[in-house]
């Protein structure tokens, strides 16, 4: 058959509350044209992101029946922990109760004033937390992640010989390589296993710990199984474990790639900086059996890391992203191709080329799908990326709209209708204007700041 199917039938629904023009217009005004200020009953479909969204089997709902809550050695933990080694053998897992919190942990041992941590790009959480120990976060991304039109396969790849560059320039200042996989502020994009293992080789050539950000890693392994030559007879369960037996920790998101709607971990081999990471873990999240989540969470982490591996679930979500890319780009819209495999990215610098980066396009795109459709998305722009730890602006290097697809919450017919409503504002979009910060916070401003139309 050539129609790709949701795997899954429906047990548990949610309505959804279907709102008027003039009341997502009065609610934009409300919120100050931030959508991360929209009360959620107030959205139609809800891609603001997919982290912690996803819908959870009914063997994950059982899961949680089976939590133990014991403070100390809950076999929940064991369960956790034999669910991530199957997959990511690393000698020490470490859950915390989401991504960040793995970051903050990281980069407090590794971090620190005049320390320089490279990936292909780290997501904003990670910058925040790097920067916010006074190291400095680089971004080394493929020369081809920059055009959002290259068809290039791989495009989340670092740019290995800029980092070769940088370990040869500064190795003193640097204390471990990362890379994010998929490339989530990149547009989703994944890297490639060769790129992988060239990056892991640059960094261990220089004596350099190599951490994985894996928040995507199935979706990025699906990927390599796709479009990596000598790959496709390897199953995606093998391709995972290829992939992080090339490093030496990583730090996770269950958000994502779990199915959980919390948690995360830090996982490492180094045995000194485990014991020195745990440390901190008690200070700040709780006991390493059960680092700030409860039995139940690391229970449901562990069945969805069984599930997340599932060809056909991998195969169905990304041609549910490929399906709404071939839809946008027959009508002309510019959009980031090849198609993502969390998220659909609008190119808004492209759509709304009349509109100046400092005027945050990619927001004013994002606050008119809002007004049209209900549909909710998040600028990756200037907005998130364009304030400088000085306190400076810069334009960004892109202005994305990126349209998270939530795993397996909506269904084609959902697809379809925030199509239609990509198309309608494409439609309209010279009329379009960009907007103005009127009030922001220091770091991570995305969140809380407040925006107002130019005139
Ligand atoms: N790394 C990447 C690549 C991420 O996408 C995220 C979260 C994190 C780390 C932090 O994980 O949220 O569990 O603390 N990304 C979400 C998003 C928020 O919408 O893309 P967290």
């Amino acid at each position: 058959m050539k129609t790709i199917i949701e795997p899954f039938r429906i047990k548990a629904v949610e309505p959804i509350r279907m709102t008027s023009r003039g009341e997502r217009q009065e609610i934009l005004a409300r919120a100050h044209y931030n959508l991360f200020a929209v009360p959620a009953s107030a959205v139609l479909i809800d891609l603001l992101t997919d982290s912690g969204v996803a819908a959870m089997s009914g063997e994950q709902w059982a899961a949680l029946m089976r939590g133990d809550e014991s403070y100390a050695g809950s076999p929940s933990f064991a369960r956790f922990e034999a669910a991530v080694q199957a997959l990511m053998p690393f000698k020490h897992v470490i859950p915390t109760h989401q991504g960040r919190a793995a970051e903050a942990i990281l980069f407090g041992l590794l971090g620190g004033p005049g320390r320089i941590i490279p990936s292909n790009t780290h997501f904003d959480t990670t910058r925040g937390n790097i920067e916010a120990t006074g190291a400095e976060a680089v971004d080394l991304p493929c020369a081809e992640s920059a055009d959002p039109q290259s068809l290039a396969p791989f495009k989340g790849d670092m740019d290995v010989r800029r980092l070769e560059e940088l370990l040869e320039r500064d190795a003193a200042r640097v204390p471990c390589v990362m890379l994010t996989i998929t490339n989530n502020a990149g547009g989703g994009q994944p890297a490639s296993l060769a790129n992988i293992k060239a990056v892991a080789a640059a960094a261990h050539r220089f004596g350099k710990p190599f951490f994985i950000d894996g928040c995507r890693f199935a979706e990025n392994a699906w990927f390599i199984k796709q479009r990596e030559s000598g790959q496709q007879a390897h199953s995606v369960a093998d391709i995972v474990r290829d992939i992080f037996s090339q490093a030496d920790g990583m730090t996770m998101s269950a958000k994502k790639d779990a199915f959980a709607n919390i948690g995360g971990w830090l996982a490492l081999n180094d045995d000194a900086l485990a014991a020195e990471a745990r440390n901190r873990l008690i200070l700040t999240e709780g006991f390493p059996t059960y680092g700030g989540l409860a039995g139940r969470d690391l229970d449901a982490i562990a069945q969805g890391l069984k599930e997340i591996v599932d060809e056909d679930y991998l195969r169905y979500r990304v041609r549910a992203n490929e399906y709404v890319v071939e839809r946008l780009v027959e009508a002309g819209v510019a959009v980031v191709r090849p198609a993502g495999g969390h998220a659909v990215f609008l190119d808004a610098k492209r759509m709304l080329a009349h509109i100046a980066p400092l005027q945050y396009p990619g927001q004013a795109l994002a606050a008119a799908l809002y007004e049209e459709g209900g549909v909710r998305g998040c600028e990756i722009g200037s907005v998130m990326f364009g304030k400088r730890p000085d306190g400076s602006e810069a334009p960004a290097a892109m202005e994305l709209v990126r349209l998270a697809m939530p795993r397996r919450v909506y269904t084609q017919s959902h697809a379809d209708y925030m199509i239609e409503t990509i198309l309608t504002v494409h439609e309209k979009r010279d009329t379009l204007r960009g907007m103005r910060i009127i009030e922001q916070p220091l770091r991570l401003r995305h969140f809380t700041a407040k925006f107002a139309p130019l005139g």
